[in-house]
């Protein structure tokens, strides 16, 4: 299946403000943590002729795709895509390329449209497939959601399902997935999906949201450690943004909002100087979310460094996008 139907969140949002007042010269150099079908990679390379854009992902269909765009597009020598987790990305920019700083850093979480609509991932209940749900579908140290699902203990899985999912049925389902382990391994999206659905009552069996949708995302963060790796991005990505830098960071549910809102927080008491770009995170316009129902729960925070705290009205124009919405 093609990247090319993926749908940038926020993407205008995301170039106005880390593009929106570096008219100058001097050659830019912006960072996307989360490539994925390139949608704000490329629209920040377009955005500036004298920029480049060091891009990463972990997921070998969005590098495949993404080393082939790049190739056809004119854009080489100035997108940069590599391949790791986005956790490792400074750690690497300071052993390779020593003293490079950022104009602006995007970071746009989580999985992408591609990884629900490829069935065999095994991110989705909408298609039956191997419980696997590694974004780094190529590294087998990492546990696949069949593993966890078959080998931890019914306190684990039912922690796993609370905290990441708010699944307020996580114990029971965990002792329905002990149960059938019992008689045979848990392998596949609509066993699981079954199980989920059986621990349920009925009338809130058949309802909009499928009663499996809170245990999937749960699996999926726990999977590829998702608030682990953020938590440790923010801080070490903060220390590589210019004077007037930006880091922009789009997360899609409140466990994500929260870990960027507390350490943006922390930013703000640490020694270096930075400004919150808005105060309330900014949302998907109504025109958006009507071409692109699946951003619905996107919300932009932006950190700035600065050299001095500037005056408290200056992205006025900013929190009243976010807050019309
Ligand atoms: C929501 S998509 C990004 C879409 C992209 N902004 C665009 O406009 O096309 C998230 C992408 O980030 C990647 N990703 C998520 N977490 C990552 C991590 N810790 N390290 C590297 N890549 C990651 C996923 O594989 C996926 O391709």
């Amino acid at each position: 299946m093609s990247y090319k139907e993926h749908y940038s969140v926020l993407n205008k949002e995301v170039i106005e403000i880390l593009c929106g007042n570096t008219e100058t010269d001097d050659e830019l150099t912006f960072a996307d943590m989360t490539f994925g079908a390139g949608g704000h990679t490329f629209a920040l390379a377009r955005a500036r002729e004298n920029c480049t854009v060091h891009s990463v992902d972990q997921d070998p269909d969005a590098l495949n795709n993404g080393r082939k765009e790049i190739s056809e597009s004119n854009l080489e020598g100035r997108v940069i895509l590599r391949d790791m987790n986005f956790q490792e990305f400074p750690k690497f920019i300071s052993q390779n390329e020593a003293g490079l700083k950022f104009d602006g850093i995007i970071a746009d979480l989580g999985v992408s449209s591609h990884h629900f609509d490829q069935g065999d991932r095994g991110f989705s209940f909408r298609f039956d497939a191997p419980l696997d749900m590694r974004m780094d579908s190529d590294n087998d140290s990492i546990e696949t959601a069949a593993h966890i699902v078959n080998t931890y203990s019914g306190e684990e899985l039912a922690n796993i399902f609370f905290r990441y999912g708010e699944e307020k049925f996580s114990k029971r389902i965990a002792r329905k997935i002990l149960e059938q382990r019992e008689t045979a391994p848990i392998e596949t999206t609509k066993q699981l999906e079954q199980i989920i659905k059986d621990c349920y009552p009925t009338k809130l069996q058949f309802g909009k949201i499928n009663p499996a949708t809170k245990c999937f995302q749960a699996l999926r963060i726990k999977v590829n450690k998702e608030l682990e790796v953020l938590e440790n991005l923010i801080p070490a990505l903060l220390p590589m943004l210019k004077i007037g830098g930006k880091l922009a960071i789009i997360t899609f549910h409140s466990l994500e909002d929260r870990i960027v809102k507390n350490l943006f927080k922390d930013a703000m008491r640490s020694e270096e100087l930075f400004e919150l770009y808005n105060k309330k995170p900014i949302v998907p316009s109504h025109g958006e979310l009507e071409e692109n129902p699946r951003s619905r729960s996107a919300k932009l925070r932006v950190i700035e460094k600065v050299n001095q705290k500037k005056s408290k009205n200056k992205y006025a124009q900013f929190s009243k996008i976010g807050e019309n919405r």
